[in-house]
């Protein structure tokens, strides 16, 4: 009986083993394909972002230098990453697998396909599958946001060029302003026309600095590709408040916190060590009455 349950514990543990090695990619993920053209310039961005993100588990590409971790993190110059589709390599890098951690929060949709471009650099059989032209994809390495005030109109405007400054048209541009806790969207993406400008309502009530800036960011529909530019433009009502991280306040640094924080703590912290002294002391006069005796 007990070789019975044995046996079972030892084949659950292998069928874990294997099925945890496979690593299945979604059929339609698998065909994806780059919407931008591999060149030197995109190995060159790719390489930026493996130095900071990947090198620490997978060593230096062709060096064979990987952590040694289970599941193995592997060189990705060697066949077992380059037998595998674009489409592959963008899902696991996006979606990760413990230890390897989900990259599709930390970088941008453009590095990780620059980072695949990297990665086929170390390959000379590839060749790049047809770009998908599908949709409009907008890669940071083509685009150029305007951002301006049109005082006349009331309007904050927006071009969209590419770098050979054509306009870029049809696309979706959400503006935003920059808070402390995340950003304020203003109003409804818009998108750009033919000549590449979308025009947003410039906001009312809407409190700047002294002079009456706040940060704008302009931002492609994800959809469209991941470019975004920020611009800081005198759109809104100059106030003369302390900023959030001037005023005492509980979450800033400790110099800065509420004076009744402050001063509570001080005194929690000055009495549990006069009374720390105080017990010292008392042990220190029962040894010396011990000793007298
Ligand atoms: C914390 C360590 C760690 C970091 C950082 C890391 N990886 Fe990984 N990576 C792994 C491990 C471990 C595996 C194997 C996972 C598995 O098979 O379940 C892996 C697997 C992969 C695979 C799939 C390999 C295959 O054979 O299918 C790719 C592609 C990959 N990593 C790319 C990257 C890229 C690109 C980065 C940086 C943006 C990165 N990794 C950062 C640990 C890491």
């Amino acid at each position: 009986m007990k070789q019975k349950i044995y046996f079972c514990l030892i084949f659950l543990a292998v069928a874990f083993r294997l099925s945890a090695q496979l690593w299945e990619v979604p059929e339609d993920k698998n065909l994806r394909v780059s919407p931008l053209k591999f060149t030197s310039e995109t190995v060159k961005k790719g390489e930026a972002v493996f130095m900071k993100n990947c090198t620490s588990c997978h060593g230096m590409p062709t060096k064979g230098d990987f952590v040694k971790l289970v599941p193995s993190p592997g060189d990705p110059s060697t066949v077992k990453f380059q037998a595998q589709t674009d489409g592959a390599l963008f899902y696991k890098i996006a979606t990760g697998r413990s230890p390897m951690p989900q990259f599709k929060d930390i970088v941008s949709e453009d590095d990780l396909w620059f980072v695949i471009s990297y990665f086929r650099s170390f390959n000379k059989d590839y060749v790049q599958p047809a770009i998908d032209n599908t949709k409009q994809y907008v890669s940071s390495v083509k685009a150029k946001f305007d951002i301006t005030v049109l005082t006349n109109e009331k309007k904050i405007q927006v071009i969209a060029t590419d770098t050979l400054n054509k306009p870029i048209k049809g696309i979706g541009i959400a503006l935003f302003i920059k808070r402390y806790f995340g950003n304020l969207p203003l109003g409804e993406e818009r998108k750009t026309n033919e000549n590449g400008v979308a025009l947003y309502d410039i906001p009312k009530n809407i409190l700047g600095d002294k002079a009456g800036n706040v940060e704008l960011i302009a931002k492609l529909n994800s959809e469209a590709g991941d470019y975004k530019k920020s611009e800081t433009l005198a759109i809104a009502i100059p106030t003369s408040k302390p900023s959030l991280t001037q005023q005492r306040a509980m979450w800033n640094i400790g110099f800065k916190a509420p004076i009744w924080l402050i001063l509570s703590y001080s005194i929690v912290v000055l009495t549990i060590w006069g009374f720390l002294f105080y017990i010292v002391s008392m042990l220190g006069k029962l040894r010396k009455a011990g000793n007298d005796n």
